[in-house]
């Protein structure tokens, strides 16, 4: 939970509101428990109306979320901006829908064991290569747009750093051959995962494992960290990882 740093003060705010407004409703419903029992169900029933309606701030979806940053300093109102543009996009980019983002231009060190079976592990690309020009710590976070001279960067366990050998291997195939080799996955091709298709389908992208694979950028799923599946019992380790 330690992961908000700007979200967390919000969140527990909220978390306080929710506290008192239902120990005030709470009071109420005491006070009225003398009266006759069908006011007492129908209070009971504008409480749970209530407690429903507080969802609302845990909500699925990018506001509210870690890549939410209107409410920074640095960011804008339009919270698809620091991403997305709808002209003037950098299209020199793959897998970069509309990319407004500049991009990095590290070369990183890369993962590598020996008891890794895939020999296609490159230099980040795809969408990785958007994640980590935020996540690298090298381009300032305001850089969108054009700006090139901002001067806030990501900080603390989300800079990832310009090393991924300390980090799960990303940008590389992940198909039957290397599940057949390596003898400790599921074949990507048929194996299904909790989203209801196959590995290949739900979590590579053209083939590939990226840093996309496991986590939503937009937090559709609403899983802590931003994954596509709750790693709640390693389960989203174990859906690709037959241990
Ligand atoms: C923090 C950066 C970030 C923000 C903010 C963001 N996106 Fe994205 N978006 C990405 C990345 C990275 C991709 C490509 C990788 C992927 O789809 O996971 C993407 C892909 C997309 C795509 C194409 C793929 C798909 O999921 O359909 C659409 C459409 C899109 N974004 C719309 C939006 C809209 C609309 C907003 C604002 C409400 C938004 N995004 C906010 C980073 C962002
Ligand atoms: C525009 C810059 C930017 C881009 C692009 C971006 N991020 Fe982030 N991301 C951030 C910042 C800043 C935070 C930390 C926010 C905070 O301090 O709460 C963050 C937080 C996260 C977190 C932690 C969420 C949590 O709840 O703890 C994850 C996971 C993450 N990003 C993954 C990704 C992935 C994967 C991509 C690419 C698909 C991506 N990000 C693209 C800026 C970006
Ligand atoms: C194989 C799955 C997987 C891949 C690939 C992956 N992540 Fe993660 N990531 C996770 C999990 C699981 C967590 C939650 C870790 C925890 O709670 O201890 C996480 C946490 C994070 C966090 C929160 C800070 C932290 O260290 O806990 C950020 C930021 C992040 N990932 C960004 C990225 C970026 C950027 C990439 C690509 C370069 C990436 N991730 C690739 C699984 C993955
Ligand atoms: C989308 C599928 C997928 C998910 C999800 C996933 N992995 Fe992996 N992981 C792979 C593949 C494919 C490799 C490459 C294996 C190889 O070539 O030896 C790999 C490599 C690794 C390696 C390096 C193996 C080596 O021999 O050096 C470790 C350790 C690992 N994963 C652990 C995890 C953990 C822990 C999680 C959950 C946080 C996780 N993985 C989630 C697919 C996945």
């Amino acid at each position: 939970m330690e992961k908000y740093i700007v979200q967390k003060p919000i969140n527990e705010i909220m978390l306080n509101c929710k506290k008192q407004l239902s120990i005030i409703i709470n009071k109420i419903i005491v006070k009225q428990i003398e009266g006759s029992p069908m006011k007492k169900l129908c209070l009971w029933a504008a409480f749970i109306l209530f407690a429903a309606s507080q969802i609302v701030w845990s909500q699925a979806g990018i506001t509210g979320s870690a890549h939410d940053f209107s409410g920074q300093g640095w960011g804008t109102t339009e919270i698809c901006q620091p991403c997305h543009t709808p002209h003037n996009a950098d299209a020199s980019l793959t897998d970069a829908p509309l990319w407004n983002h500049q991009t990095t231009t590290t070369t990183f060190t890369l993962y590598s064991s020996s008891t890794l079976t895939t020999t296609t592990i490159g230099q980040p690309d795809g969408s990785s290569k958007l994640c980590l020009s935020c996540h690298d710590g090298t381009v300032a976070l305001e850089n969108f747009g054009g700006t090139t001279t901002g001067t806030h960067f990501i900080s603390g366990e989300h800079n990832l750093g310009v090393t991924l050998a300390n980090d799960h291997p990303i940008s590389f195939i992940y198909n039957t051959a290397l599940a057949t080799a390596d003898g400790g996955l599921f074949d990507p091709a048929t194996h299904t995962t909790s989203l209801g298709g196959t590995i290949n389908n739900d979590l590579l992208i053209g083939g590939k494992l990226q840093c996309a694979s496991c986590h939503d950028v937009h937090n559709h799923y609403n899983n802590p960290s931003l994954l596509k599946i709750s790693n709640n019992g390693s389960m989203l380790c174990l859906t690709c990882h037959n241990k």
